[in-house]
């Protein structure tokens, strides 16, 4: 049993696998966590004695006070939402880790959301249903190198420099959107105030996570969205606008990919997707709106019902390849007590062909249909099971059939939202 002191969680569906629950869990044991990408397009959920958090752009390490939390250079930030979101968690009443944020992490900015709002609006029939947060405006910025970086703000004459962008995007928006314009003077005294209130924590953290990483440190990397929503690997163009897969957590955080030692794909029990996208095996029927009840699968961030699906082991391995996924924890195979049968999607049919891997079209994606192995279920509540042992043999032949088809080990896995429902089967943190 080898053991790693960086470790990346990422998710290998399609988001909202539970990393959030996760990444906290092992942050108990953890000096950093560092979330490389995305932006507050993420809801994160965490409980424990009996509370329940969510964090949406602060890493979900921030509930263990010795834990140094990371935004790191990959992820788009909302400042004005980034303060607000600190704010609750200090006036929790908790004890909370510190916070860092990288100078390079690019900024979300008001006309960003308005782009977003607009370009969705004017895919018609085609939305691909983002969370309307700027993200792919705000990433789109930046490969434009029309974004500004964090660190910027600290510069002479920003105000200036950010005049000329404000006025180009204006522009952008009248002519191509007939959007009114925002105010300049407000949108940057609404931004120098949040600056201000987290300047302090502003610095180069690449250069803090190498060496802490050189120090034998123990660090996270937490991912968020899923595998399956990278823009590169993903299902485009139903994807964020971000490198959501393991090999970002490198550029992500300006770091050498040579520091990282291992990766871990959260998976849950079942799928889920949220927005537009094929999904070949979603359960329009009684048995996914159980799970969708069961599983309270709702949006954290935008309370959209998520659609449900079986377990697509096909996409499933598409994400472990294309993340270097070494070892798998599944969660929320409680959710699951009471299906009579459950179904794996192990290949797909398309045009009459078998096949095994995620077409690059969603048009081709649409007409995959999924080709199942069925399992037996179990009845049995298993929300205090604390061992493997503890299972019904059911579920113990469903988690060793995942490893199996997915040949990397399953090393836990977990019963219910609480930290405390969570079962480690290999220590490897
Ligand atoms: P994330 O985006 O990957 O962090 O996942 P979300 O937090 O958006 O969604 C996962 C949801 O499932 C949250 O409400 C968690 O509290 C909850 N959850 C996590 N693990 C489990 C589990 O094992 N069982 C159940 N029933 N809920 C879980
Ligand atoms: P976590 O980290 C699930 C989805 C949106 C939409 C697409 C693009 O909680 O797992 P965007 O606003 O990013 O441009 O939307 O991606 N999406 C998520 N789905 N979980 C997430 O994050 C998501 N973040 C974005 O629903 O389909
Ligand atoms: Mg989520």
């Amino acid at each position: 049993m080898k053991k790693y002191n960086s470790l990346v969680v990422v998710g290998s569906q399609w988001g909202d696998e539970g990393k959030g629950k996760m990444t906290d869990y092992f942050a108990q044991i953890a000096d950093i966590v560092v979330r490389f990408a995305g932006g507050d397009n993420a809801g994160h959920v965490i409980n424990f004695n009996g509370q329940k958090h969510k964090v949406t752009i602060v890493p979900s390490g921030i509930f263990n006070k010795r834990v140094t939390n990371i935004i790191a250079n990959g992820c788009v930030v909302n400042l004005i939402n980034l303060v607000k979101e600190f704010e609750i968690i200090k006036k929790s009443g908790i004890e909370h880790g510190n916070l860092l944020i990288s100078d390079r992490v690019q900024l979300i900015l008001p006309y960003h959301i308005k782009i977003d709002e607009a370009q969705e609006e004017s895919r018609g029939e085609n939305k691909i249903g983002t969370t309307k947060r700027g993200i792919g405006p705000a990433y789109q910025d930046k490969a434009s190198r029309l974004g500004i970086r964090l660190g910027e703000l600290g510069d002479e004459n920003f105000k200036e420099r950010f005049k000329t962008v404000f006025d180009y995007q204006m522009k952008f928006l009248k002519n191509m959107f007939n959007v009114e314009p925002l105010d300049f003077e407000k949108t940057y005294n609404d931004l120098i105030s949040a600056y201000n209130e987290i300047k302090d924590k502003i610095t180069n953290t690449e250069v803090f996570i190498e060496s802490a990483i050189k120090e034998g440190k123990k660090v996270l990397f937490e991912g968020a969205q899923g595998a399956l929503l990278d823009i590169d690997h993903g299902t485009y163009p139903y994807v964020t606008s971000s490198n959501t897969s393991a090999n970002n957590a490198s550029i992500g955080s300006g770091i050498s990919h040579k520091l990282i030692d291992s990766t871990m794909g959260v998976v849950k029990a079942y799928s889920t997707r949220v927005g537009a996208g094929a999904f070949p095996t979603e359960m329009k029927d009684t048995i996914g709106d159980g799970i969708r009840e069961r599983g309270n699968e709702y949006g954290s961030n935008t309370k959209r019902p998520r659609r449900v699906g079986w377990l697509d082991a096909v996409a499933l391995k598409h994400a472990i390849r294309t993340s270097g996924i070494d070892s798998i924890f599944i969660t929320l195979l409680d959710v699951l007590s009471g299906v009579e049968e459950i179904n794996i999607c192990v290949k797909y049919e398309i045009d009459g062909r078998e096949i095994d891997i995620v077409p690059s079209t969603n048009q081709k994606y649409e007409k995959c249909k999924p080709i199942y192995m069925k399992n037996p279920g179990w009845k049995e509540d298993i929300t205090k099971v604390t061992s493997f042992d503890q299972l019904p043999d059911a579920a113990k032949k469903y988690l060793k059939m995942i490893e199996k088809i997915c040949e990397v080990n399953v090393v836990g896995f977990s019963v219910g939202p609480d930290r405390k429902q969570t079962i480690i089967l290999e220590n490897i943190f």
